[in-house]
């Protein structure tokens, strides 16, 4: 068997730090190349090596690619909805020529898996609200949902027309303890917790009512790891799979947190971030992931929300 080696772009993330420790127990410490434009998260530190990299340097990255003997991907540099909306041109060149390099280095030098994650953000206001299913009306209302559904369908162009084996996981808001989120509309979902246990309140940006698809990060990076572990035969989507957590609104993690936390108090002030949840489901239909590659979560509201207050206490 080929021995594998990873570069892993944007590594120091709320995604990348915790998926580049879970791939180094998988392929060894030396194996894993954490890569990112800012330094490195202090929580990779002393864990394996590092470089300094802008995904839009193709050249840079190209020389990278073939230095360290790179064969798989994972690229985790975006610009997310909330910031996308306050920067359009710059969420759409990144999150477009990012991917776009990838691709392209990947075709050259014959790597043998690529990693890059969409969003449920592809879903749009005339998408089903309810249980929304893999292949359905899809027309986004961000630049950043917009860039996701691009990208999709080069990574399908890519793997139909030169075999390149690119998977992708249409991530719900992600919830974790370890690196902060980046700048998305579901950040309130990891806020809420932080200002719970330092100030006792939370001002939330969106509505009460408000149901999102959410996902805990251990149940995200098990995903990601099923996803390019599954038999490539068994894959029968190569845009984006759907992939479901858990569905709840601000008043509901309130509640549940209360019941930690007895004097913790919540209030709503929407901003614009209500509008652009507005436009996604409030829950997603996981079932060809369940059918394609055996995909279950196993944290709900209740056992994120213990985990989360213990592992940030
Ligand atoms: P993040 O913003 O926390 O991390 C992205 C990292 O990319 C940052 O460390 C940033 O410094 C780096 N980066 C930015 N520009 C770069 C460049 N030019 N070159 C190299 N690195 C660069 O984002 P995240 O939450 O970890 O998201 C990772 C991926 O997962 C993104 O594609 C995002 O769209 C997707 N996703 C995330 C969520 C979520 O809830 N976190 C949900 C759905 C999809
Ligand atoms: N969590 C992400 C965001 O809110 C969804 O892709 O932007």
């Amino acid at each position: 068997m080929t021995k594998e080696k990873v570069l892993v772009i944007g590594a120091s993330g709320q995604i990348g730090v915790e998926l580049t420790l879970a791939l180094r127990k998988i392929y060894g410490n030396s194996n894993v190349v954490a890569s990112d434009l800012r330094e490195e998260n202090e929580l990779l530190r002393g864990s394996g090596p590092y470089v300094s990299l802008d995904v839009m340097n193709k050249e840079m990255l190209h020389v990278q690619v073939i230095r360290q003997n790179i064969t798989q991907i994972y690229l985790l540099a975006a610009i997310l909805s909330a910031t996308g909306e306050k920067n359009p041109n710059l969420a759409w060149h990144l999150n477009m020529q990012g991917l776009l390099n990838v691709l392209d280095i990947a075709r050259e030098e014959k790597l043998h898996k690529v990693y890059w994650p969409s969003s449920i953000a592809v879903f749009g206001p005339t998408s089903p609200k309810k249980d929304c299913p893999q292949r359905t009306i899809i027309e986004p209302s961000t630049v950043y949902g917009i860039s996701k559904y691009a990208g999709e369908f080069w990574c399908n162009y890519f793997f139909g027309r030169y075999g390149v084996d690119v998977r992708s996981i249409r991530y719900p808001g992600l919830i974790s303890y370890k690196s902060a989120p980046g700048g998305g509309t579901t950040d309130y979902a990891v806020e809420i917790f932080h200002e719970a246990l330092e100030e006792g309140k939370y001002s939330c940006f969106l509505r009460e009512d408000t149901y999102l698809p959410m996902m805990y990060m251990p149940d995200a990076i098990r995903a990601t790891i099923e996803l390019m572990e599954a038999p490539s035969d068994k894959l029968t989507v190569r845009t984006s799979y759907n992939v479901a957590g858990m569905s709840f609104s601000p008043k509901e993690i309130a509640v549940e947190i209360k019941q930690h936390i007895p004097k913790f108090t919540i209030d709503y002030k929407p901003d614009y971030r209500q509008q652009i949840a507005n436009s996604w489901p409030e829950s997603i239909d996981d079932s060809v992931a369940r059918t394609d590659w055996g995909w279950k979560p196993e944290y709900d509201l209740s056992l994120m929300t213990k985990d989360m207050l213990e592992n940030l206490r």
